[in-house]
């Protein structure tokens, strides 16, 4: 936020060429991509709409994994561009098994994208077979596009590594940075595709015409300024910290959470294999109404929960672990959690509940 208060400076003039160019850099590492990096003025829908118009040619296949409220958007927004969404639905709370994709994959060889909506923060699932749908796409004349709006930067993502050939996110989730930016990574056989499609349907989101003044160190429309500063010193965080430690310290930070709700009594929405390091879905207990429970937490303990979406409308709340969170967090979470539930008339074992928080966030390392 203090990052922000800078004075601004002409978008257009050397000042900001070397901020961007610099920036392009540091998310390029947050990324561990080699490929073209992108950022956008725009929310992190801005950035999957510039991956499916750029690629998509009307009646265009792309196999999409639909589980959950912001996969169902995603094949929304594949057949908006013309594309035809081939859908791999999964229970929501679940995510599909590897063997459901490479099924799908098989019986459609001429689709040209699998479209993966990495965590789907709806139902607080991780695609955790994200690495070998990479091998798979990589076999294939296909590309492997991902959503990784409520992940990148919180869980392990190393675009080259896994192959990913369109990686998008936003700035207000694991990235620390205000609402308002948009990233897209794309590799060369990405291009490849991009350079071939017939009709061209966007024009603020061309990334051909990013590309063009990228090289110059510039964007072809007016950038956020202030949030690119706010950007600047998030990603600096982020690499001062670490990959490995930063992604070590969400897990450890979810166990916590999911420990804590479990030694209370409350459920869990996810399977156990599949549950987000990055935003954990609580079941309401007793069928009590999750929008009273949140606004309890909310007005008396000062902490702010996701409601739930769609088919989960009324069953759960969402707890966000995004970012800078660490004990002192997931500590007055749980605990405004086991009281606001006992409040209600949920009998929740708060001394279970925190002791088994505590005892897994006694993993974190001294920061
Ligand atoms: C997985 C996922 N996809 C897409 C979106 C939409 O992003 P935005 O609201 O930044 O456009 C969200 C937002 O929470 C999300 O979590």
């Amino acid at each position: 936020m203090r990052a922000m208060l800078k004075p601004l400076i002409g978008h257009r003039g050397p000042e900001f060429k070397e901020l961007f160019n610099k920036l392009l850099g540091k998310t390029k590492k947050v990324f561990e991509t080699n490929g073209d990096m992108f950022i956008l003025t725009s929310s992190g829908t801005g950035a999957t709409e510039a991956a499916l118009q750029n690629i998509t040619d009307d009646g265009d296949k792309i196999i999409v994994n639909v589980n959950g409220f912001f996969s169902e958007r995603l094949g929304e927004a594949i057949k908006a561009y013309g594309g035809k969404p081939v859908v791999l639905g999964s229970e929501w709370g679940k995510a599909p098994r590897v063997e459901d994709f490479e099924k799908i994959v098989k019986a459609n060889p001429d689709a040209k994208a699998l479209a993966v909506v990495y965590n789907e923060t709806s139902t607080g699932v991780t695609v955790r077979a994200l690495e070998r749908l990479g091998e798979m796409c990589a076999d294939r004349d296909m590309l492997l596009i991902v959503d990784a709006i409520s992940i990148l930067g919180g869980d392990k993502l190393p675009v080259d590594d896994w192959n990913v050939d369109i990686c998008v996110t936003a700035s207000q989730k694991c990235l620390m940075t205000p609402p308002g930016l948009a990233f897209i990574s794309v590799s060369d056989k990405a291009w490849m595709k991009i350079q071939s499609k017939k009709v061209n349907r966007s024009y603020y989101l061309d990334l051909l015409m990013y590309q063009k003044y990228i090289q110059d160190g510039y964007t072809p429309f007016t950038p956020a300024v202030s949030l690119l500063y706010a950007l600047n010193e998030a990603c600096d965080m982020i690499l001062e910290e670490g990959l490995p430690a930063r992604y070590e310290r969400h897990k450890i930070c979810a166990e916590a959470v999911y420990n804590g709700m479990e030694a209370m009594g409350l459920g869990l929405y996810a399977d156990k294999e599949s549950r987000s390091h990055t935003v954990a879905a609580v079941n309401s207990p007793m069928g009590m109404d999750e929008g009273k429970v949140r606004e309890l937490i909310r007005t008396k303990y000062g902490i702010d929960f996701g409601g739930s979406l769609g088919k989960a409308k009324g069953k759960m709340f969402r707890v966000g672990i995004m970012g800078n969170v660490g004990s002192a967090d997931i500590m007055t979470t749980v605990s405004a959690i086991g009281s606001a539930t006992s409040e209600l008339g949920f009998k929740a074992k708060i001394d279970e509940g925190l002791e088994a928080a505590r005892e897994t966030l006694s993993r974190l390392p001294e920061r």
